[in-house]
C-alpha cells in the first residue's frame, strides 16, 4: 500500500497532530526548518503542512515561496495565534487552506483525510461531488455518475451517459442515506445545464441548484466566521460590519429559500456528513430556520441568523478547553465553557453587527433547558423564548444526524424519536410539543 507522504515546515512546533496520524494506515512525514524550504525534497509529498515562521520571514512570503516551488501540491497553514491569523490573505497568497487551532482542528483533520483518500484514489481529484437532490427520477442525463464507497475507498459506476435514473435507484440511495454522487469535472458544465433546465421547468429559472447552494454556503460561512477570528481587525469599521451583515443575510436567504416545499427533502440533503466547525454552524442555521417555519414562528430567517452565529463565542474560550467535548470538561472548565453564549453576543457587538432582538435572545438562551437546568441563567419553560427552544432542538438534531468519529449518523426520524424519548423519560431539556410536531415531518 502506498504511504501518505506529509512534509512539515516549521521550527519547534513542527509536531504532527495525533488526530492526523490516525487518518491513514501508513503515514510518512518529514519535518524541516523553514530555511530549508528552497532545498529540493527527495520526492513531492502528498501534502505540505506549514507552521508560522519566525520573524525573519512573514507567513505571506512563505505562502508565495512555497507555492512557486510546489505549484500543484496542497499547502496547509496551521496557526494557533488568532491575533495574527488572517485566513483570506493567507489563501490569497498561495496556501490552499489555513487552519486556526484548536477551533478548526476537525476541519484540518477532515481536509487531511480528503488528501489521504485522494492519494490512494487519485481519480477522485477529477470528480466533483454533487447533491442527489438535484437529480430528477426518469430524466435522461447526458453525463455519467459515480458513487463513492468510503469503506472500500472505491469510486464505482452509478449511471451511464444517456441513462435516466430509475425510481428504484433513487430508493436505494435514500435507504443508504447517500446524498452525494460524483460527476467528472469535465462534465460539470453538462450537469449545470441540466440543473438549470430542471429549475426552469419547476418555474424557478435562475435559482441555485442544491449543489451550488451548498458550495456557496460553505465559502460564505467560512469567510464570514474567519473575519470574526481577527481580533485586532483594522477594518473593524461600521461599513465592514454592514457588508458582513449583508453577507449573513444573503446566506440566510439561501438557507430558507422556498422552504414551504419539501422540507424533509432539504433536511435529508444535509444529514450524514462529517461534522466540522463551519458545517455545524450552517447546518444548525438551516435546521433552525426550517423547523421555525414548520412550527409556525413568524420570524424563521431571524432564527436561522441566530443559528449561524450561536456558537461564535467559542473562539473566545481558552484554547486548552476549546478542543474538549463539553461532557468531558472538568467543573472549572465547564464554568468557563458556559460563558460562550454571552461571548457570542460580545463578538457580535464588537463587530457592530445589528441583529434583531429575537436573534440576540435566541443566541443567549440556546443552552437554557426547559426544566431549568441550563445556562447561563437557568431559565425554565416559557421563560425561554421560542426561538431559543427551536435553536436548541436544531443543535441536538445536527449532533445526532451528522457523522462523528466512531459513530453512525441517525436518520432525521430516528433522531427526532431519540430526542423525544430522551426528553420524555430522562432529561426534559427540550420542548416536547415542538419535538412531537417535528417528528411528523419525517415519515421514514
Ligand atoms: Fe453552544
Amino acid at each position: 500500500m502506498k504511504n501518505f507522504q506529509i512534509t512539515i515546515y516549521g521550527s519547534t512546533q513542527a509536531e504532527i497532530h495525533p488526530d492526523i496520524k490516525r487518518i491513514a494506515e501508513s503515514i510518512d512525514y518529514q519535518t524541516y526548518d523553514i530555511e530549508q524550504m528552497l532545498e529540493p525534497l527527495p520526492r513531492t509529498p502528498d501534502v505540505i503542512l506549514c507552521y508560522p515562521p519566525n520573524d525573519e520571514i512573514s507567513s505571506l512570503e512563505l505562502a508565495q515561496t512555497l507555492r512557486s516551488v510546489y505549484p500543484e501540491t496542497p499547502l496547509f497553514f496551521i496557526a494557533q495565534d488568532k491575533k495574527t491569523f488572517d485566513k483570506k490573505r493567507l489563501i490569497k497568497n498561495g496556501f490552499t487552506q489555513a487552519f486556526l487551532l484548536p477551533w478548526e482542528k476537525s476541519d484540518l483533520v477532515r481536509a487531511m483525510n480528503n488528501e489521504a483518500i485522494c492519494s490512494m484514489l487519485p481519480e477522485l481529484r477529477d470528480y466533483k461531488a454533487i447533491k442527489v437532490a438535484d437529480l430528477q427520477p426518469g430524466v435522461v442525463l447526458d453525463f455519467a455518475l459515480k458513487v463513492y464507497l468510503p469503506r472500500s475507498n472505491k469510486l464505482l459506476h452509478f449511471s451511464h451517459e444517456g441513462d435516466p435514473i430509475s425510481d428504484e435507484k433513487f430508493e436505494k440511495l435514500k435507504e443508504s442515506n447517500l446524498n452525494t454522487l460524483f460527476v467528472k469535472k469535465d462534465e460539470v458544465e453538462k450537469f449545470r445545464a441540466y440543473t438549470a433546465k430542471v429549475l426552469k421547468d419547476l418555474m424557478k429559472p435562475g435559482a441555485l441548484s442544491e449543489t451550488d447552494k451548498q458550495d456557496k454556503l460553505e465559502t460564505c460561512v467560512r469567510d464570514l466566521i474567519s473575519d470574526m477570528f481577527i481580533e485586532d481587525n483594522k477594518e473593524n469599521t461600521f461599513s465592514a460590519s454592514q457588508s458582513l451583515l449583508s453577507e449573513v443575510k444573503e446566506i440566510i436567504e439561501i438557507l430558507v429559500e422556498d422552504s414551504n416545499k419539501d422540507i424533509s427533502g432539504k433536511v435529508s440533503n444535509l444529514i450524514n456528513q462529517e461534522q466540522n466547525f463551519y458545517l455545524h454552524l450552517s447546518n444548525v442555521s438551516t435546521y433552525a430556520g426550517l423547523f421555525a417555519m414548520v412550527l409556525g414562528l413568524p420570524n424563521a430567517p431571524e432564527v436561522a441568523l441566530a443559528g449561524l452565529l450561536h456558537d461564535i463565542g467559542k473562539i473566545n474560550l481558552p484554547p486548552e478547553i476549546a478542543d474538549i467535548p463539553e461532557a468531558e470538561l472538568n467543573p472549572t472548565a465547564k464554568e468557563a465553557f458556559k460563558k460562550h453564549p454571552e461571548f457570542s453576543i460580545d463578538i457580535i457587538k464588537l463587530r457592530r453587527i445589528m441583529l434583531p432582538d429575537a436573534a440576540i435572545k435566541a443566541i443567549l438562551q440556546h443552552h437554557e433547558a426547559v426544566n431549568g437546568t441550563g445556562y447561563p441563567k437557568g431559565l425554565s419553560g416559557p421563560k425561554i423564548c421560542k426561538e431559543a427552544r427551536v435553536l436548541a432542538i436544531a443543535n441536538a438534531f445536527d449532533n445526532l444526524t451528522s457523522i462523528h468519529p466512531g459513530k453512525y449518523a441517525l436518520t432525521p426520524r430516528q433522531a427526532l424519536l431519540h430526542l423525544l424519548d430522551e426528553n420524555m423519560t430522562k432529561s426534559m431539556e427540550l420542548d416536547l410539543d415542538m419535538l412531537k410536531k417535528l417528528k411528523d415531518l419525517f415519515i421514514k
